[in-house]
């Protein structure tokens, strides 16, 4: 094939994809065929007369990974698994393969990434069970998709999609060619051989699945593990899933003997929780569950033209946002101050409810002046800002009330709400809500 850096058809660059041609029809010997003239006639069915069996699924004994995928890994799908490099992807998946195949499910471990003697060396730490599962370290889509025949484990594990490599193509493993080839392949094999199969994939810092990417529509689930490497908390959520909601959040902590399942994070969060200056606690929604988690923030004088905006856990271009929004709309101006905004525990809280909590956090980091609730006890609360200045409502209002007062976190600051919930101290807007906070922390002080 000649190199072709740049598509004839449309002149785009960088744009061609590699992939294997299909075989060619000959039309002519073809045998005539009845209905139109493009194709044979299809047969539409009534959706009530579908028979639909609902398929037992294969429990991996993970209760958060269970949870996420809706209840167990579904027989033939295809899930995609994607987080950065070091996240426990390996781990995770080392262990449900563990857990599997001591319950006499059949596994098959597929590394292309390390040897079968360096996968046997995490599987040492992660318990006598690891030690049982089939493993083979192969790049070659062809030697995998042969043994996927004879073998027929149950569960299928391809750690990593990008390192498979496809003889039939000339791209290197991990162009977006051979990832698409490979998954192609063993969706096939998955699906004809009801083979459930796990695609390990990189993902790059900025959160893009590079390369993956165009796998999402593909594959029936997409998992995301994420947290921050150096911190033990990893959260895996659904992105997308065919057998289940995708709202569904795991939390997990990672120990020596691998991952280990927070199932009460929100106790773990509080704990630690210090109710200092810059400090407050989000009641947030992971899912369907509510978790509080503490938001950190710090303001101090930039020495820079274009003062620092970091943040960890949350979206910087919201950040960006919150801040405009605090300048604008309840007077505190931080053009001169570099700001740092951190989720505590290496969380990511991807929702507006978060809002709020980021935009107290900065201004009691900015003021000076601690934010307490009741008792010493850290201020809790929730709600978006809008661009108006405005405190919009955010879904589960109740439950995150709730979570808060149950840990003895009351009043909690969010938006108005339809209902009447005991424990919400509700105000209209951030410049309220910000006032607000403070007489609460100054009652606090009083008291
Ligand atoms: P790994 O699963 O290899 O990450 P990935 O496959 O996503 O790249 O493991 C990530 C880190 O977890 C690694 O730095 C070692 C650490 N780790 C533990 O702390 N405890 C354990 O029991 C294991 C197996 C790994
Ligand atoms: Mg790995």
């Amino acid at each position: 094939m000649a190199w072709t850096g740049r598509c004839p058809d449309c002149g785009e660059w960088n744009s061609l994809v590699e992939s294997v041609a299909p075989p060619r029809v000959n039309s002519g010997t073809a045998p005539a065929r009845k209905g139109s003239a493009r194709g044979p006639t299809g047969k539409p069915v009534v959706l009530r007369d579908v028979v639909a069996l609902e398929t037992a699924r294969y429990i991996t004994g993970i209760g958060e990974l269970d949870r996420v995928l809706g209840g167990g890994i579904v027989p033939g799908s295809l899930v995609l698994l994607g987080g950065s490099p070091g996240i426990g992807k390996s781990t995770l998946t080392g262990m449900a393969t563990a857990n599997l195949q001591a319950n006499g499910i059949e596994t098959l471990y597929v590394s292309g990434e390390e040897s079968t003697a360096q996968v046997r060396l995490r599987a040492e730490r992660l318990g006598p069970a690891a030690l049982e599962v089939k493993a083979m370290a192969e790049n070659s889509l062809e030697t995998i998709l042969a043994t996927i025949e004879t073998e027929k484990p149950k569960v299928c594990v391809i750690d990593s999609i990008q390192t498979m490599h496809s003889a039939e193509l000339t791209g290197a493993p991990g162009s977006v060619g051979q990832v698409r080839e490979a998954a192609n392949s063993l969706a096939e094999v998955a699906k004809r051989l009801e083979i459930a199969v796990i695609l390990v994939g990189h993902v790059t810092k900025e959160g893009s699945l590079a390369g993956p990417r165009v796998l999402e529509h593909l594959v029936d689930c997409v998992l995301q593990f994420e947290g921050e490497r150096e911190r033990t908390y990893r959260t895996l959520r659904a992105i997308k899933n065919r057998f289940g909601a995708t709202s569904e959040v795991g939390v997990f902590e990672m120990r020596s003997g691998g991952l280990t399942e927070v199932t009460d994070p929100s106790a773990r969060f509080v704990e630690e929780a210090t109710g200092a200056l810059g400090s407050v606690v989000l009641a947030s929604m992971e899912g369907t569950r509510p978790v509080l988690v503490e938001v950190q923030a710090l303001v101090s004088p930039s020495e820079l033209e274009i003062p620092r905006r970091v943040v960890t856990g949350i979206d910087r271009n919201r950040l960006s946002m919150i801040l405009a929004v605090l300048a604008r709309h309840a007077g505190v101006g931080l053009g001169t101050s570099d700001v740092f905004v951190n989720v505590v525990g290496g969380v990511r809280v991807d929702e507006p409810g978060a809002d709020l909590a980021v935009a107290l956090a900065v201004v009691s980091a900015q003021r000076g002046q601690a934010l307490e609730g009741s008792g010493g006890k850290p201020l809790a609360c929730f709600g978006e800002l809008g661009l108006t200045g405005d405190l919009r409502y955010v879904g589960h209002a109740d439950r995150r009330v709730a979570e808060a007062v149950k840990f003895g976190l009351d009043p909690v600051i969010g938006p108005r709400s339809t209902e009447r919930l005991p424990g919400l101290l509700s105000c209209a807007s951030v410049r309220e809500a910000v006032r607000r906070a403070f007489e609460n922390a100054g009652q606090a002080m009083a008291a």
